[in-house]
């Protein structure tokens, strides 16, 4: 069954930002403790961070990484972090002590290691506007005050430039320490990036928003002057009550969602007037809730039932190519939506339901790691218009909300190009479970290149997962394309996501 696309190289949809391929890191079971920081492992280099880990972010070009929370933070007072000696103190969100020995300064180190930009994310649950304006004061004032001074004490003389800043993280949500109304919220985000901006003019801040019109009318109108993104998160197999995996056809008729929540916030900022003024950052996503029952409702006593299961996002088997092409349709979304998505957060980056598996002699990487790969090195900045016209597809039941036979289109595809025009490079996520899919591409009338490569995830099977006893069965293939003008067929193999790069000739 052939598919047609059809590209116009010079018909551009944005210039993507590559925070779109961000990550986030919470204090949560294996994350930080055991997951990017493991002082004392042979694994681990003179300030603790394992080896292995930071050259698996540094090959997928990690540009951002989100942190402390998530949950974590709505509690969190950051002073505990930065003081020494460490205190430790009991975290409310999770239900487990927080020791305190990764604070401020190691996240700011792990940034610096992998040439990631900071972004942090504030306690606006517990915490108050002068506590967050202060941890502005501790990273990026020079000298002035007690923070910065705190800092340069610590060993840090220069100022951090921590440009991304959020206020809040979900605290529209009753399951968040300190959960706000409407009201509370826009009046808590106006005071508290007024106190922010006159710290640091240079911020750009975020505020905890959701696909709710009420909720961001009363936060953009008490304290859209001040803002530059809204922040969105969207976890889609309903697995943070229990761990089972939907399947691979189920999970991709989730995949279709994403597509709409940006719509969706498009048309909130279309209808509040700040469409073209705020940016969108997807700052928390991922197919998979976080495993962590008994803790978000009803309040268990014993352990083994709320920190123990916890444990179980450590099954690699749940994580399968099913991920993997999810996670290129929702960065295919991110990209053809590049005009108003500036961030996305893969949630998160290690351990729990990330794309980097840690255990004691190394680690695994999970069939997401391999998309990032691909799209964080070959395709493109620009991103143009390609339009896919396809029937080819099946139905699945969508069991995000209320279930639903879904039709899932077989291909999704974002086209790219760089800057000077002589590489063309091609998302396509390839939904279908068992069939390849024949993308015919119609290049534009005379538009020529010398060579091309395919590359795409390959995995013998559409549940195939990788881990420690075999932590290569699903990796990266690849194979030569032969020189083009005008039209390409090129097969895309069942469930996976594959890169077409097509490159013009050295210019005469
Ligand atoms: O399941 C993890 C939680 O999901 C994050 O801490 C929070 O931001 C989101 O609700």
């Amino acid at each position: 069954m052939q598919t047609k696309l059809t590209i116009q190289t010079r018909r551009e949809i944005g210039t993507a930002s590559p925070m779109i391929y961000g990550q986030f890191l919470e204090h949560f079971h294996r994350q930080v403790y055991g997951g990017v920081w493991e002082p004392g492992s042979p694994l681990s280099d003179a300030d603790g961070f394992r080896k292995d880990v930071l050259d698996a972010m540094r090959a997928i070009h990690v540009p951002v990484i989100r942190w402390p929370g998530g949950c974590f933070v709505s509690a969190y007072h950051w002073v505990g972090g930065v003081t020494n000696p460490r205190q430790p103190y009991y975290d409310k969100a999770w239900r487990v002590e927080e020791p305190n020995d990764f604070g401020t300064d190691e996240y700011v180190a792990l940034c610096r290691k992998i040439g990631a930009e900071p972004y942090i994310c504030s306690n606006a649950g517990t915490g108050t506007s002068e506590e967050t304006s202060d941890w502005v004061e501790y990273c990026n004032l020079d000298h002035e005050g007690p923070w910065a001074k705190l800092r340069r004490a610590n060993g840090h003389e220069k100022p951090y430039g921590v440009k991304y800043w959020s206020i809040g993280n979900e605290n529209y949500g009753a399951w968040e320490m300190g959960a706000k109304t409407e009201t509370e919220w826009g009046r808590y985000v106006a005071e508290t990036a007024k106190m922010m901006k006159r710290v640091d003019p240079t911020v750009e801040l975020f505020a905890a928003s959701i696909m709710d019109l009420s909720w961001n009318v009363n936060l953009l109108k008490e304290a859209g002057r001040y803002l530059d993104w809204i922040s969105v998160h969207g976890y889609y197999g309903g697995t943070d009550q229990n761990n089972n995996y939907n399947g691979f056809e189920r999970s991709m008729a989730q995949s279709l969602l994403p597509d709409r929540q940006l719509a969706h916030t498009r048309g909130i900022l279309e209808a509040t007037g700040y469409l073209g003024k705020l940016k969108i950052a997807f700052d928390e996503w991922n197919l998979k809730g976080w495993y962590h029952p008994n803790i978000m409702s009803g309040y268990a006593t014993d352990p083994k039932d709320y920190i123990l299961p916890r444990n179980g996002n450590d099954i690699n088997s749940l994580y399968t190519m099913a991920d993997a092409v999810f996670t290129g349709v929702f960065l295919n979304a991110c990209l053809r939506n590049c005009d108003t998505v500036g961030m996305a957060n893969f949630s998160p980056v290690v351990n729990t339901r990330g794309m980097i598996f840690t255990h004691k002699e190394g680690i695994v990487l999970r069939p997401s790691y391999y998309t990032f790969l691909l799209y964080t090195n070959h395709l493109q900045d620009v991103v143009v218009d390609g339009y896919l016209e396809q029937d080819a597809g099946f139905t699945a039941l969508n069991v995000a909300r209320d279930p639903v036979e879904t039709f899932v289109p077989a291909l999704d595809t974002v086209t790219t190009r760089s800057k000077d025009g002589t590489i063309l490079a091609i998302g396509a996520a390839n939904r279908d479970p068992e069939n390849a899919q024949t993308l015919k591409i119609d290049l534009g009338r005379d538009e020529s290149y010398a060579s091309g490569t395919l590359y795409w995830i390959e995995a013998d099977d559409k549940d195939a997962y990788n881990d420690i006893d075999r932590p290569d069965r699903v990796g990266i293939a690849s194979r030569e394309l032969p020189a083009c003008t005008d039209f390409l067929s090129v097969e895309i193999p069942p469930h996976t996501v594959a890169v077409i790069e097509l490159k013009k000739g050295d210019k005469a």
